[in-house]
This record gives structure tokens, sequence and C-alpha cells, in this order.
């Protein structure tokens, strides 16, 4: 539990950084980040932009893949996932372009995409460290309530409150934030190595409750962390009112 939001960012970076300099990743042995969109990491990835800026970590040898994307929203569109990670972390670090993957909204064959999505992971040996965060229904990616926990991969019908929330980033209007995303399983985040989740501010407080002192139970799928050997949340002040 951090003091604020501006701790919380720093704490995270900072384990993220650890955890890439100590693996020591090389071209054969890169180091695997999983990535989440939002605003809860956006804190995190100044201070990743800076440490890697200062030299005290590198993106060379790091292979990132993002948690989800919206379906059917063009690529360059200011609010696809893909543009919110150039945004904010891809275009100011040394990451080289082929270690990125996100998911594409507008392939063809979305399972198709999924699929392929979920052999990449696996042929790079999985995720050494996931980071996430939450929806204010405990949804972990675009995992929504009653989502499967053993769950792959694959598209999934946003809520209405999902895009109720969202839709501060598309004018205000719930009915302009697509219907349909891509994105990984609760079950791809349960297989990575580590997972770190940020939660923030008070509107997360129900969710964080969940999440931690709840049953474990696809209402609340974030809860399914409670069976991962190496689960981190990172939460300031605000988010810990219901604990
Ligand atoms: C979206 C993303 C989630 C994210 C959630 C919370 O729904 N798909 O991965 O955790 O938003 O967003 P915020 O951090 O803005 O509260």
């Amino acid at each position: 539990i951090k003091a604020d939001y501006d701790a919380l960012s720093r704490a995270a970076a900072e384990h993220v950084i650890k955890r890439i300099n100590e693996a020591c990743p090389t071209p054969e042995h890169p180091f695997v980040l999983g990535l989440p969109t939002g605003s809860s990491p956006i804190g995190m990835y100044e201070q990743l932009v800076k440490a890697c800026k200062e030299g005290r970590v590198s993106f060379k040898n790091v292979v990132t893949f993002n948690m989800d994307e919206y379906v059917g929203l063009p690529e360059d569109h200011p609010e696809s996932y893909h543009s919110f990670m150039h945004r904010y972390l891809f275009d100011h670090i040394d990451i080289p372009a082929a270690n990125i993957h996100i998911l594409n909204g507008n392939a063809p064959d979305l399972e198709a995409e999924c699929a392929a999505y979920e052999a990449a992971i696996k042929s790079f040996g999985g995720i050494d460290l996931f980071l996430g965060g939450i929806g204010p229904d405990g949804h972990l990616a675009f995992n929504e309530p009653f989502s499967s926990l053993t769950s792959r991969t694959r598209v999934k019908t946003l809520t209405n409150d999902t895009r109720i929330a969202n839709a501060r980033f598309f004018g205000g209007d719930p009915e302009s934030v697509p219907l349909h995303a891509l994105t990984v399983g609760v079950g791809t985040v349960m297989d990575a190595r580590e997972v770190l989740i940020l939660c923030n501010g008070h509107g997360k407080a129900r969710a964080l409750q969940a999440a931690i002192e709840g049953p474990v139970t696809q209402a609340w799928t974030v809860s399914a962390l409670q069976m991962h050997p190496h689960a981190i949340i990172v939460c300031d002040e605000a988010a810990t009112y219901e604990l």
C-alpha cells in the first residue's frame, strides 16, 4: 500500500526495472513482459521512460505482449491501445519494433488472431511478468465479470459498465466505445511467472476488496490471482477504503 498515485507508480516501475536487470536478458533469452493500458499505468510508464533515458534500464532485449485491444477501432485511432502504448511508452524507449506484440482488433479472422497470440507467447517461453490494472467491476484485461477463470485469448463483448467507465476516453458517450475487444484470458495471465496489478483511487475500492478479501469467483475475475503463487497488488491509500 502506497500513500498516493505517484508513490504507487514509482514502486511499480522500480519492480519492473529490478526484474529486467536481474534477468540480464539477451536476444536469445529476452525478458517477456505483459503490459496493460488504461489510466492506472500511465505514471508507471512515465517512470520507466525516465529510467530508460537515464540508462538505468534497457528494453532492447525485452519482448512485450499487451493485454487487450478494441475490435474494429482503426490502429491509428487515438484511443486504440496501439496508439496508447506508442504514446506513453514505446515511442520513448529503446525497444525494437519487432519485440512489440499487440492483438490486432482488425484482423480478418479474430479467432485465428487470438490463437496465434497464445502461440506467440508460448514461443517465447511464457510471460515473466504480467502487469495489469483492474476495472471498477474487478475485470482483469477485458475479462468481464463471469469470464471463465481458465479462459484464453479471445473475443469478449464489453459490459455496459465497462463501456460507461471507458466513455471518458471517447468524448463521454458509452455508445462510442467499441462493443467488442480481444483480450488475453484469465488463464493466460495466471500462466505468467509473476503478476503485478496496479490499483488506485476510491473508485477501485470495491474491486480491491473483492480481489483480496472475497472468495475466488468469476464474478470478480481479478480474484483468480489469490491462486497465483507470485501475485502483487500495488495500491494507493484511497483504494483500500473497503478493506
Ligand atoms: C480497461 C482495460 C483494463 C484496465 C481497465 C482499468 O477496461 N481493458 O485492462 O485495467 O480499463 O482502467 P483504468 O486504469 O483507466 O481505471
